[in-house]
Order: structure tokens, then sequence, then C-alpha cells
């Protein structure tokens, strides 16, 4: 191994085991030929507005048609210009009016185990009673809606109804406290909130309602509350000429108003998202570019077909919610699967009771949940038959092939493709995964950029680097789907984004392209750790540790050191094992022998728990401070409990 230049990423571990698509499933696909996706991919890097422009036209409904097809002045883009549609017309009635209104567009079932069923006509009648209801609380276009809602089908509504007469919602995941709901109104201008009495969680009822009373203290634009009753607790206060409940004004409504046309680059939606100074920030998308991306990238990525039962397991608070529970698959036509509760309630099988129950054929899930299930034990497998399931999706963070080869073999069955997919709430929809038709999968890799997205490795001059090192990856032209700018802050998204390498699109990870085009993300620039000049991806190291049969979760993060610049400190959560030096001794040759000595943990600490966001992602800047010293309780042989820390920093999505 060579000493890398700056910018460039030692890699260092080696995998290399892979798994073409299964014949059967190859011959149904989609994208059933390689040679159909690089006629499909060439055509869209050399004649992008040739290729989106017939795209458009086919896969959504015009009220007027656009002109220009992307405008690009760096970093400001316009796409489908001039041209008028709506999203919540292209999730519901083009399929209605092509005859298809009967099909179910959303299965639903609660955590208490209550069940419903939408069929899109029943979705349209349904979406169009909230919007009618909005506009008599005062909702036009590009009023801001927050939407703070347990997962039932009226959170799908309520985003659709916003869509339908053009006002922007701002998803706010339920977890979160009432200061970020402060904060997220605030910066927004939310004139409406949306909530529920209460949520259920692991057989509880969380009171939402409380939440956002006080909230709505501190949020002076808010000027009205919709709420849902879900719960049923009998002392909901409700505030007089504010506060207005669900069933009482949106019930009671026709249900039958037109969609707006909507000029194309009309907000469609903010979203929240962390940023590296701690405010978070309000991520920008719009109407038809957006909705593009999420139907097109749903149907390619996911394979669908007109028998299939889809699940997405994310919640609706965060990008993969918006793109491939609500604008995607419905936008296909897709049968949707939601599922309000968690994964372990009233047992560890929930899930797998529910793909048995509903049959699903397709499941997009996070690996932090596959780590989940790996802990649970396989005995809550195995009770059920999932032998319907013929695609799997993970999206989020990197999947360690541990946890993939769990996924394919126990969840699988190891006749299912999975579909890594690799994507940001940014861009707005999947940018890099295999096609599940044509692609062999390497555990651990994204494999290849869809249509429309270029790729570019590049050093901290800008300068694209050598493939087989790692170095930054960016974007290198504008895609239907990414964002238009961040709420209120046109300054911070030119330089967040846009001024490091002029022209391209900075996504902040890293990443590396192996011989055959396969790209490998390597985590977040900041996570990167140099060891004596060796930029090291803390991925590869978490990727050994978890290889070893003890490890369930590791988290590697860096820490200062005088001699190497950076010492390796490692974090791991074990089963079936004591948290004993022998066993710390042999974390630390395991990593020795998988990967070589200078990736081997200086230190290496056994947690109960990770520290992780709302949405799973391990929090590693908090490690470093453990790691550095800024820690609580300085014997390093206890178990750590992360849980409380955790809780502290619910703000980092
Ligand atoms: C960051 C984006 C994508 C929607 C949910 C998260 C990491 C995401 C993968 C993957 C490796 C991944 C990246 C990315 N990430 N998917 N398949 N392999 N890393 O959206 O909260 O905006 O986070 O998540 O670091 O930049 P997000």
């Amino acid at each position: 191994m060579t000493n890398s230049p700056s910018g460039q990423i030692d890699h260092v571990l080696i995998e290399d085991r892979l798994f073409p698509p299964p014949a059967e499933f190859a011959k149904k696909a989609v994208f059933s030929t390689t040679a159909q996706y690089e006629e499909m991919y060439n055509r869209a890097a050399e004649s992008p507005d040739e290729f989106w422009r017939e795209e458009a036209l086919e896969h959504m409904h015009w009220f007027e048609p656009f002109g220009e097809v992307c405008k690009w002045d760096a970093p400001n883009v316009e796409w489908f210009v001039g041209g008028k549609t709506n999203a919540s017309y292209n999730c519901l009635d083009r399929h209605i009016n092509a005859g298809r209104g009967d099909r179910k567009a959303i299965i639903w079932e609660g955590e208490p185990g209550d069940t419903r069923v939408l069929t899109y006509s029943e979705l349209r009648t349904e979406v169009c009673k909230c919007a009618e209801a909005m506009k008599q609380l005062g909702i036009g276009i590009g009023d801001v809606v927050s939407i703070y809602m347990p997962m039932t089908p009226e959170l799908t509504i309520a985003m659709l109804a916003c869509a339908r007469i053009g006002a922007v919602h701002s998803v706010i995941f339920a977890g979160f406290s009432a200061e970020s709901i402060v904060d997220r109104n605030n910066d927004a201008g939310a004139k409406l909130m949306i909530t529920a009495d209460g949520l259920y969680r692991r057989g509880k009822v969380l009171p939402l309602k409380k939440t956002v009373d006080e909230a709505l203290e501190k949020s002076p634009t808010v000027q009205h509350c919709l709420v849902l009753k879900r719960s049923g607790q009998d002392d909901v206060p409700m505030t007089a000429g504010r506060d207005v409940w669900w069933h009482e004004v949106v019930d009671t409504q026709a249900g039958e108003l037109p969609a707006e046309p909507l000029d194309s680059e009309a907000n469609l939606f903010i979203l929240y998202t962390s940023g590296s100074t701690g405010k978070p920030k309000g991520i920008r998308h719009t109407t038809a570019g957006y909705n593009l991306w999420a139907k097109r990238t749903f149907e390619w990525v996911f394979d669908h077909r007109e028998d299939d039962v889809y699940w997405c397991t994310a919640d609706c608070g965060w990008i993969t919610g918006h793109s491939y529970i609500v604008y995607g698959p419905l936008s296909a036509g897709a049968t949707c699967l939601m599922y309000e509760g968690a994964p372990n309630f009233p047992e560890e099988d929930r899930f797998w009771d529910l793909v048995e129950k509903y049959k699903v054929t397709i499941l997009y899930t996070a690996p932090t949940a596959i780590r989940a299930f790996i802990k649970w034990g396989d005995q809550h497998v195995d009770k059920h038959d999932l032998s319907s399931l013929r695609l799997l999706g993970s999206v989020g963070e990197g999947i360690n092939p541990e946890a993939w080869m769990w996924y394919h073999t126990k969840i699988g069955g190891e006749r299912c493709p999975i579909v890594d997919t690799w994507w940001q709430t940014e861009t707005g929809g999947i940018m890099m995964s295999p096609l599940p038709g044509i692609t062999a999968t390497k555990p651990g890799s994204c494999t290849r950029p869809l249509p429309g997205v270029v790729p570019a490795i590049v050093d901290e001059t800008g300068k694209e680097v050598d493939d087989h090192h790692g170095g930054m990856l960016c974007i290198s032209k504008p895609w239907p789907g990414m964002l238009r700018g961040i709420w209120g802050d046109e300054a911070r998204y030119a330089e967040q984004y846009w001024s490091m390498v002029p022209g391209k699109y900075l996504t902040g990870d890293n990443a590396r392209k192996d011989k055959d085009g396969y790209y490998w993300i390597m985590g977040r620039i900041d996570d990167v750790i140099n060891v004596s000049g060796h930029r090291l991806s803390t991925i590869e190291v978490e990727s050994a540790l978890c290889s070893h049969e003890a490890v369930c979760e590791a988290a590697v993060v860096g820490r200062p050191d005088d001699i190497k610049g950076q010492a390796i400190a490692a974090f791991v959560t074990i089963r079936d094992r004591e948290p004993d030096e022998a066993l710390r001794a042999e974390l630390k040759l395991h990593v020795r022998k998988q990967i070589g000595a200078l990736a081997q943990p200086d230190d290496l600490r056994f947690a109960a728990s990770l520290p992780k966001t709302r949405s799973g992602k391990i929090m590693r800047r908090l490690l470093r401070d453990v790691a550095s010293g800024k820690e609580i309780g300085g014997d390093t042989s206890t178990l750590e409990d992360f849980t409380v820390l955790a809780k502290l920093n619910d703000d980092e999505a």
C-alpha cells in the first residue's frame, strides 16, 4: 500500500464475491439486457434534452406543454421550462383516467393491528377532501404546511392534498421534539400544521398534539392546526379559532377538487436535514423534475410489475418515504403496503408477519434495521413464509457485507436480488443502484449510476482522480430530481454544494470505483481517518469488524494521536459473548488479519448500543468526541450506554 496523495483514500478491504441476477428474475425484468441499460445510459448522457423530453412526455400528464427541457446556469437549474403539471394528478388521476382506479394504492396496517385498504379512486377522494378543507383554512399556492403525523394513510393524503393545490409540504418526523418543530415552522414560515392526537409506538400512545401545542406557542406564522383522531385519547385540548378536527372539516367535504395546473418549477416540498453547522437546512424540491425522477427511478430499480405488493419500511418523515412511499410508487400505479409502528411490536417478527400476511414481493429497508434483525435472532424469521419476496432493497448507509449476506440468505432465500441504493435527500431519488435483472451485485457496492447520473471522483483540488483510489464523489451534470436550493438561504446552497468543484455537485461522500466500474461509497468526507498519511474509510474497518461472529454493529472514528496523526477508535456492540479483554484482543487481531496492520484499531470499546440519528445513521461526530477524551465516565472496560446521548441529539436528521 502506498502513501496516498491528498484527496485519495486507501482502499483496504477486498470484497470480491459476485452475485449474478437469478435467471428466472432476469427473464421478466424491466431491464433484461446490459445492452438495454447501456443504450439508455449513453443516450441520457449524450443527448439529455432529447432523452428527458421523451421521458417527461411519456410518463407524466401535462396541462400545458413545456418548452426548453433543461435550463442550466450552475448552480441554478430549471427542468421542463414553462410546462404545467401536478404531482397529485400524476399519482392519482392519471391511473383513474386510464381505467385503473380500482387498483389498490395503499394497504395499511396500524401498530395495534387495525387495517385499511384504499384504491386509487378512494385515495383520490380522500386527497380531494383534505385539499378542499385546506383551501377553506386559507391555504393556497406556495403556502407552507407542516405535517407532523403518524404513519397513517392520512399522512400520504395530507402530502398529496398539498400537491393538489400547490401548497408546499414540510413533513417533520413525528419523533422530533417541540423545539425541532418550532425551528422548522419558523424557518419555513408555515401557515398550517397538520397532526394527530397521538401516535402508537411499541404499544404505547405518544401524545403528538401535546408536543404540537408546545411548539405552536412559539410558531407565530401558523394560523391553524388540523388534527386527526388516531389514538382517541379524550384529553386533547383544542384551541378555539386555531384547531380543527380532521373528521369535522375533512370528512365532510365533497372530495371532487380538480388538481391545480402548476408550473414545472413550483415548489413541491421542503424537507429538513441536518447540516454541518447544526442548523437544519430545508432542502427544496420542485414539481415536475422531482416527480419524474421519483417515478422512473422507482420503476427501473424496483423492476415494478402489475402484480407486485411493494413495501418500503421508511417513515414519510424522511426523503425515502417521500420518494419511495408516496411520489415514486404512486406515480407508477403500484400497490404499497404501509405500516404504522415498530418492527418489534408485539414481537420481533412483526415485519416477517406482515410480509407473509400481505404477500409482499418487494421489500425496501435500511441496514440499521437489518442489523437489528440479526441481533434479535433467526428464530423470528424462521417462523414465517417469506416466499412471496422477489426483490430486496437497502438504503440509508452502506450495508456491510455480513449484513448483506444475511439479508440475501435469510430473507431473500438466495433467490432475490438485492438493490443497494445510494442517494441523498438532496438528490430527490436513487442515483446509483444495481438494476436487478442485469447487474451482478457485490456485497457492499451500490454498483453503477442510473441513466442521467454522471458521477466523478475528485481530489481536494477538484481534479478527477485515478478511479481505483478513493476521492470525493461529485455529480457532473444536472438531473431532474436534484434539489433546487435551501429554503431561504440560496447563498448556503451555492456554497455548500457547488463551490468546492465549480460546476459539479458535491455529494459530501467519499467513493471509489473498482476495475469493473462499480462504485463503493466509503462514508462521509468528514469521516475519513488519516493514519500516518494513509486516508482510511471508516466503512471498510467497520465491515471487517462486522465480519466477526461476535459483532453486531461497529462504528469507527479517528482520534488525535501525536505520532500517527490519527489513531483508530472502534465502538462495537456484541452478541453471545462477554465483553472482556480476550474478545477485545481477538477483534483487533481480526481486523489486522482481514485488512492489515494499518487498519487495526488502537482503541476498541464495547457499547450497549451505538448513538444514532432518528433515521438510524451512526453519529460518528459524537463518537469522535468520546474517543478523543471528551467522554462521560472514564472506565473503558464497561459497556458504554449511548442511548442517553442519542436522545439528547434528536435533531440530527
Ligand atoms: C447519505 C444521505 C438516501 C435516502 C436516505 C438517507 C448515506 C445513503 C447509502 C448507500 C452508502 C449511503 C450517504 C449519503 N447513504 N444510502 N446505499 N450506501 N451510503 O438520506 O439522510 O440525505 O443521507 O446517506 O452518506 O450521502 P440522507
